[in-house]
């Protein structure tokens, strides 16, 4: 008799996006004369840059001719884009990460929900809380956590993030051997500084642990003292495994390529006590489940590191960094306590009541739709997320609508 993955069974069904479509649903079918204006999603609205579309309609007619026409290519990413991201993303700021290291894949939510395979099953794993959900759900279908306690998973220790901290989690209380750390993070924007990033490479030195660094946001960082990869952190790339994103640098939502990487330094032990290398496990397990990215993505993501794919992708997040300039702007001016938007598309409110009561506030009286921050996590109650990713005119529209809905 075949039987179910019961850890399955643990998942607390997400309503979140459901509910506020519904939501959003009932308010346009009340006022069917209001234009709603969507600050709630995290996809970008802008189209690829034109660098990217040019080099992917090559890749496209390179297929369409025997003597170019690419079949399977290399389950870690061709070298011509492994070669282009190492060399910009890491060497060229003075990173030490090889060609080998880097694993091209068809997003970084696959690859952070992946890459915990290859970890014991009685890991004790640290979650940031609020969270982008895919770093805790993919632990509990793997059976490293207990039961649904009504708030959170049992046996997970939570990162919490809180105005006390500035939404820096403190580090863990307990030891942990699993850490999830997302910065610039979604949802709250916040960034981390070298020194605080410091501190928990040497807490994962000092108790053996890893850290899986989520840096999908790192192109919206403009503060040059800013870390914008973990391997900047001395002795980082024994402890540290980091996932970036085309997603949001360059539009890639839809179109799908990311990458991992993983050191050749990093390693993890055995139940004997043994130390391995995580980068030969990690291939096995992309190379046995997973058969690379499309021939005209990668070249299309390999466009990003031309001149003009560098002038254009920079354009692009400048432009979502002018949205989250003014909603920081107008909103703190209106008295909202919040942070995030200078270096993230993300800001994160203090709502001063609960994150729902906010986001029908805000849809009923100013016909703008926000992500309520309780859907994050507990700490995330309390709190809503705005996103930047939008017109710059509709932002604008927004922010007036909602100073005249706040007074
Ligand atoms: C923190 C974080 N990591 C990863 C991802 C997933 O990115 P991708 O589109 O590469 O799967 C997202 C997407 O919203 C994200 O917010």
């Amino acid at each position: 008799m075949i039987r179910i993955n019961e850890h399955y069974l643990k998942l607390q069904a997400s309503y979140l996006f459901s509910d506020i479509a519904k939501r959003v649903q009932a308010f346009q079918d009340a006022h069917p004369d209001k234009r709603v204006i969507k600050l709630g999603i995290g996809d970008v609205t802008r189209a690829l840059p034109p660098a990217c579309i040019e080099a992917f309609h090559a890749g496209v007619d390179e297929m369409a001719v025997d003597r170019s026409f690419h079949g399977y290519g290399p389950e870690q990413g061709y070298d011509f884009l492994r070669e282009a991201i190492a060399e910009n993303d890491y060497r060229a700021h003075g990173t030490e990460v090889a060609d080998d290291e880097i694993f091209v894949s068809d997003g970084s939510k696959c690859d952070c929900g992946n890459i915990q395979e290859i970890f014991a099953h009685d890991a004790k794993v640290a979650i940031p809380d609020p969270v982008y959900p895919v770093y805790i759900d993919t632990n509990v279908m793997a059976g490293r956590t207990d039961r649904w306690q009504g708030e959170r998973y049992g046996g997970v220790a939570y990162l919490e993030s809180t105005p006390e901290n500035h939404y820096i989690p403190d580090l863990p209380a307990d030891p942990v051997d699993l850490i999830y750390l997302c910065f610039p993070n979604n949802p709250t924007g916040a960034t981390v500084t070298h020194e605080q990033l410091k501190q928990w490479v040497d807490y994962a030195k000092e108790h053996k642990a890893l850290i899986l660094y989520d840096a999908a946001y790192v192109s919206f960082i403009r503060d040059d003292s800013l870390p914008q990869s973990i391997y900047e952190i001395e002795g980082a790339r024994e402890v540290a495994i980091e996932f970036r994103s085309f997603s949001k640098s360059a539009g890639f939502t839809g179109t799908r390529c990311a990458f991992t990487v993983v050191p050749k330094d990093c390693t993890a032990t055995d139940a004997a006590g043994r130390t391995h290398p995580l980068h030969p496990l990690w291939n096995r397990r992309q190379t046995t489940k997973f058969n690379g990215v499309s021939y005209p993505v990668q070249k299309a993501a390999a466009a990003v590191y031309s001149p003009d794919g560098q002038a254009q992708t920079r354009e692009l997040s400048d432009y979502y960094l002018r949205n989250a300039a003014l909603i920081r702007e107008r909103l703190s001016a209106a008295g909202l306590d919040l942070v995030g938007g200078e270096n993230s598309p993300y800001i994160w409110i203090r709502t001063g009541g609960e994150s729902w009561a906010f986001f029908d506030r805000l849809l009923n009286e100013a016909a703008v739709v926000v992500t309520p921050g309780s859907g994050f996590g507990s700490c995330g109650e309390g709190h809503i997320r705005i996103s930047a990713f939008n017109t710059y005119e509709a932002v604008q529209e927004a922010m007036k609508r909602i100073e005249g809905g706040l007074q």
